[in-house]
């Protein structure tokens, strides 16, 4: 689909060459790619940080899509920029404050992105679109690649795209994206979609350049 963005997510990738998966999903015509950094107290799982996203800085310059399941957020927010995130995602549920952390990420020079879990109801969105460069539903429960897409989203999907209206504002899609579920998730209104176990199945550029090309013409 022409102007469908695709951003991997290396939460699928293997850990012990993750600089080589990411040149090699650059190379297989990626977008974004699509950082998980989780805490193991906002999701249940433990991943990087910005010593890891400095270090694969070098790879690549292709925008660095970075979703935070940490929380709290705001202690880190400069730490990740400097890292060179180019993207900051937070979580809606991350803390009491969203309004100023998006200003925050603003005032680094960097994209605002907000996450919706599941349970949370796009209403979460009403006072802060206008301080916001990207919406990220998340289609599955944060922590962990390789689960169910959970279809009763599509219906918050939809709302948040009639919500942003004009605006220019990404609308991404996280969680069991694959070659069955991308086409409701774009009808929906996404624009980006985060795909890891379906991009990263297989192993090696050639298969990734194969998986993206599904996703693009599922
Ligand atoms: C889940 C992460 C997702 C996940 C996607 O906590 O936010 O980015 O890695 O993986 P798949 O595409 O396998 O569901
Ligand atoms: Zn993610």
């Amino acid at each position: 689909l022409p102007g469908l963005l695709i951003a991997p997510s290396i939460l699928t990738a293997d850990f012990a060459r993750l600089g080589e998966e990411i040149s090699d999903v650059v190379a297989a015509d990626a977008d974004w790619i699509h950082l998980d950094v989780i805490d193991g107290h906002f999701a249940p799982n433990i991943t990087f940080g910005p010593a890891i996203i400095k270090s694969l800085r070098k790879i690549t310059k292709k925008p660095f899509d970075t979703h935070l399941m940490i929380a709290p957020a705001d202690p880190f927010l400069a730490a990740f920029a400097e890292a060179g995130a180019d993207h900051i995602t937070v979580h809606a549920e991350a803390g009491p404050h969203l309004h100023r952390t998006l200003q925050t990420i603003r005032g680094l020079g960097k994209k605002a992105g907000v996450s919706l879990n599941p349970a949370t109801s796009e209403r979460a969105l009403d006072y802060v679109l206008d301080e916001v460069d990207l919406v990220l539903v998340m289609s599955v429960n944060p922590g962990f690649g390789g689960q169910s897409f959970i279809p009763g989203q599509l219906e918050k999907i939809r709302r948040v795209r009639e919500m942003i209206g004009r605006r220019p504002i990404h609308l991404q899609v996280d969680g069991g994206v694959s070659p069955k579920t991308i086409a409701a998730v774009v009808e929906a209104g996404a624009d980006v979609v985060v795909a890891g176990s379906a991009v990263f199945d297989g192993g090696g550029r050639e298969s990734y350049r194969k998986n993206i090309a599904a996703l693009r013409s599922a």
